[in-house]
C-alpha cells in the first residue's frame, strides 16, 4: 500500500506573504520620508569577488531596494582587493550622506579579514547588525540594529504565536549572523532559551523539549521530524542545495535544516524552504535601512 502523508498546508508559515506585507510598509515609510522630510534612504551593498550564490542574493537586494523607492548603491570589487582598499571603500560609504545603510556581503574571499571589515562600518549604518556595538546593544537591551534574518524570524514568531513568555525555545546553531542574535531576541521575549550546536549531547532530547525550534546549522535535514514536540512552532533558517536524481540527471533541490514533511505533521506551524525565512531577510534589510535613516535624521518613528 502506498504511504499517505497528511495534508499539512494549513500549518505553513508563508514567508513570502509576510515579506510582501513588510515591503509594503517600508514603501509607505520611504514615501513618507520623501514627502515630509525630503529624504530618500540609500542602501549601499558591497560584494567582493564572484561567488555565484552571493551574486544572486545581491542582485535581489538591489532590485527590491529600488522597488520600495530607495536609492541603491551597488559596489562590485575584485576578489584580489587588499584589506586596506576594502576598508577605504567602507570609510568612503560611512562618510557619504546619501548612504544610510551599508551591507558587505559575506562570506568574503579567504584573504580578507571579515571581522575588521565589519568593525570598519559605522554602527549607525550597519544594517546587518553585525558590528560589535550593535551585538552589544542587542545583548544589553539597547537600541541595536538587529541582524536581518533573526529579525525576520522574530516577526514571524510573534505573528504566529503572540506572547512567547515562558515558552521553551531551542536555537540549533551559534553563528554571529543568526544563532546568537536569535537567542538574544527570544530571551528578550521572555522565552527560556537553549543554545545547541555541533557538540551538544542528546540533541534529539533537547529538541523534543522545545515549544519553539529554530534550526540554523546549515546541514540538510539534520533535525528529524520525530524530534519535534507535538504542536511546536518550527523556523527553518537553513538553505541547502542537495542532489535530486528523482528530478532527472544532474538536478538539485533546496532543503532546509529540518526534515520538512515529517516535522510538519508534528508541528502546529512551520516555515518551508524555500519561501520561509529567506524572503523575510531581505524585507528586514529594507526595514533596517529605513530605521537607520530615521535614527540618523533624529526623526521619531
Ligand atoms: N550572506 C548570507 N547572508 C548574509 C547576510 O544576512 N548579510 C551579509 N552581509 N551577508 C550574508
Amino acid at each position: 500500500m502506498p504511504t499517505t502523508t497528511a495534508d499539512t498546508s494549513d500549518k505553513i508559515i508563508d514567508g513570502k506573504a509576510f515579506a510582501a506585507r513588510l515591503r509594503r510598509e517600508v514603501l509607505n515609510d520611504v514615501a513618507d520620508l520623501k514627502d515630509r522630510h525630503g529624504i530618500v534612504p540609500g542602501l549601499a551593498v558591497v560584494i567582493v569577488g564572484e561567488d555565484p550564490a552571493s551574486q544572486v542574493y545581491v542582485r535581489n537586494k538591489v532590485k527590491l531596494t529600488k522597488e520600495v523607492g530607495m536609492n541603491s548603491f551597488h559596489h562590485e570589487l575584485p576578489a584580489d582587493i587588499s584589506q586596506s582598499h576594502l576598508i577605504a571603500k567602507v570609510a568612503e560609504l560611512n562618510a557619504d550622506p546619501l548612504v544610510n545603510g551599508i551591507l558587505v556581503q559575506l562570506p568574503l574571499p579567504m584573504n580578507l579579514d571579515e571581522a575588521s571589515v565589519i568593525a570598519a562600518i559605522s554602527p549607525e549604518k550597519d544594517v546587518d547588525g553585525l558590528h560589535v556595538i550593535n551585538a552589544g546593544l542587542l545583548a544589553t537591551g539597547g537600541k541595536a540594529m538587529v541582524p536581518c534574518t533573526p529579525l525576520g524570524c522574530k516577526i514571524m514568531l510573534e505573528e504566529t504565536i503572540g506572547d512567547m513568555s515562558g515558552m521553551k525555545a531551542i536555537v540549533v546553531g551559534r553563528s554571529i549572523l543568526v544563532g546568537k542574535p536569535i537567542a538574544q531576541l527570544l530571551l528578550n521575549a521572555n522565552c527560556t532559551v537553549t543554545m545547541a550546536h555541533s557538540r551538544t549531547k542528546n540533541l534529539a532530547d533537547e529538541v523534543r523539549a522545545a515549544d519553539i525550534v529554530i534550526a540554523a546549522v546549515g546541514r540538510p535535514e539534520m533535525i528529524k521530524g520525530s524530534w519535534i514536540k507535538k504542536g511546536a512552532v518550527v523556523i527553518d533558517v537553513g538553505i541547502n542545495r542537495i542532489d535530486a536524481p528523482e528530478r532527472g540527471e544532474g538536478k538539485t533541490r533546496l532543503v532546509g535544516d529540518v526534515e520538512f514533511a515529517t516535522a510538519a505533521e508534528q508541528a502546529s506551524a512551520i516555515t518551508p524552504v524555500p519561501g520561509g525565512v529567506g524572503p523575510m531577510t531581505i524585507a528586514c534589510l529594507l526595514q533596517n535601512t529605513v530605521t537607520a535613516t530615521y535614527r540618523q535624521q533624529g526623526i521619531d518613528f
